[in-house]
């Protein structure tokens, strides 16, 4: 019998706010009915470990360095437990947020040296990036006003300030500018069944088998 063919890693980036988990909640149902299995994940987190470096990463204040090997250690073992275990095994990958997200946070938003984080990049996952990646683009104004409407308390990042969504903002829309193959810019103020189309339109762009 043929092995079965590896799955795809795609990754969904932006600021907080921006409205990720509505369209990872619908892509994953749609790919469902398409008869894919589906494997849903998030960073920091995704595993038992994972999960308790995300406490500690969203509720205390640390060194940007701190910060940045922290969520590595996460990825580590979500590439190693999670993500390529499932891919391995032909799944499609669905991560709420990697390693872009640490770039645009911990370099744009918090000033960790941008060699740092492409230095903890290549340690923990040289050769391996994700097969396409929605960044979904909103004013920091807008996706504050979202945030504000939600019920949840925020978290250490949800209580920066705006010019610190600025410089996210901007950090991820350079990459993606740098990496037009892989990403997917989104803008993240439409109707949420657009975005679902447009997203749809992208995967389906890609012919993937
Ligand atoms: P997210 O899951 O989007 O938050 P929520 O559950 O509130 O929707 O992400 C958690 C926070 O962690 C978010 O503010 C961004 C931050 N983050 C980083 O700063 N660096 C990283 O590498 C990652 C993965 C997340």
């Amino acid at each position: 019998m043929n092995a079965k063919a590896r799955g795809r890693f795609i990754t969904f980036e932006g600021i907080d706010g921006a409205g990720k988990s509505t369209q990872i909640a619908l892509l994953a149902d749609a790919l469902r009915a398409r008869g894919r299995e589906v494997l849903r994940t998030r960073e920091p987190g995704g595993t038992e470990l994972g999960e308790k470096l995300r406490e500690l990463l969203l509720g205390t204040d640390m060194h940007p360095d701190t910060e940045a090997m922290l969520m590595f250690a996460a990825r580590r073992e979500h590439i190693a437990a999670v993500i390529e275990p499932a891919l391995a095994a032909g799944a499609w990958v669905l991560s709420d947020r990697f390693s872009d997200a640490t770039h645009a946070y911990q370099v744009g938003g918090h000033g960790l040296a941008a060699a740092r984080c492409d230095a903890l990049e290549a340690w923990v996952h040289p050769g391996f990036a994700p097969d396409l990646t929605f960044l979904f683009d909103i004013p920091p104004e807008s996706a504050a006003a979202r945030l504000a409407a939600a019920e949840t308390a925020p978290d250490r990042f949800e209580r920066e300030q705006r010019d610190f969504f600025t410089r996210v903002r901007t950090a991820y829309l350079d990459r993606a500018r740098r990496e037009p193959a892989r990403f997917r810019i989104l803008d993240a103020t439409r109707e949420a069944k657009t975005i679902a189309a447009a997203i749809t339109a992208s995967i389906d762009e890609k012919a993937w088998q």
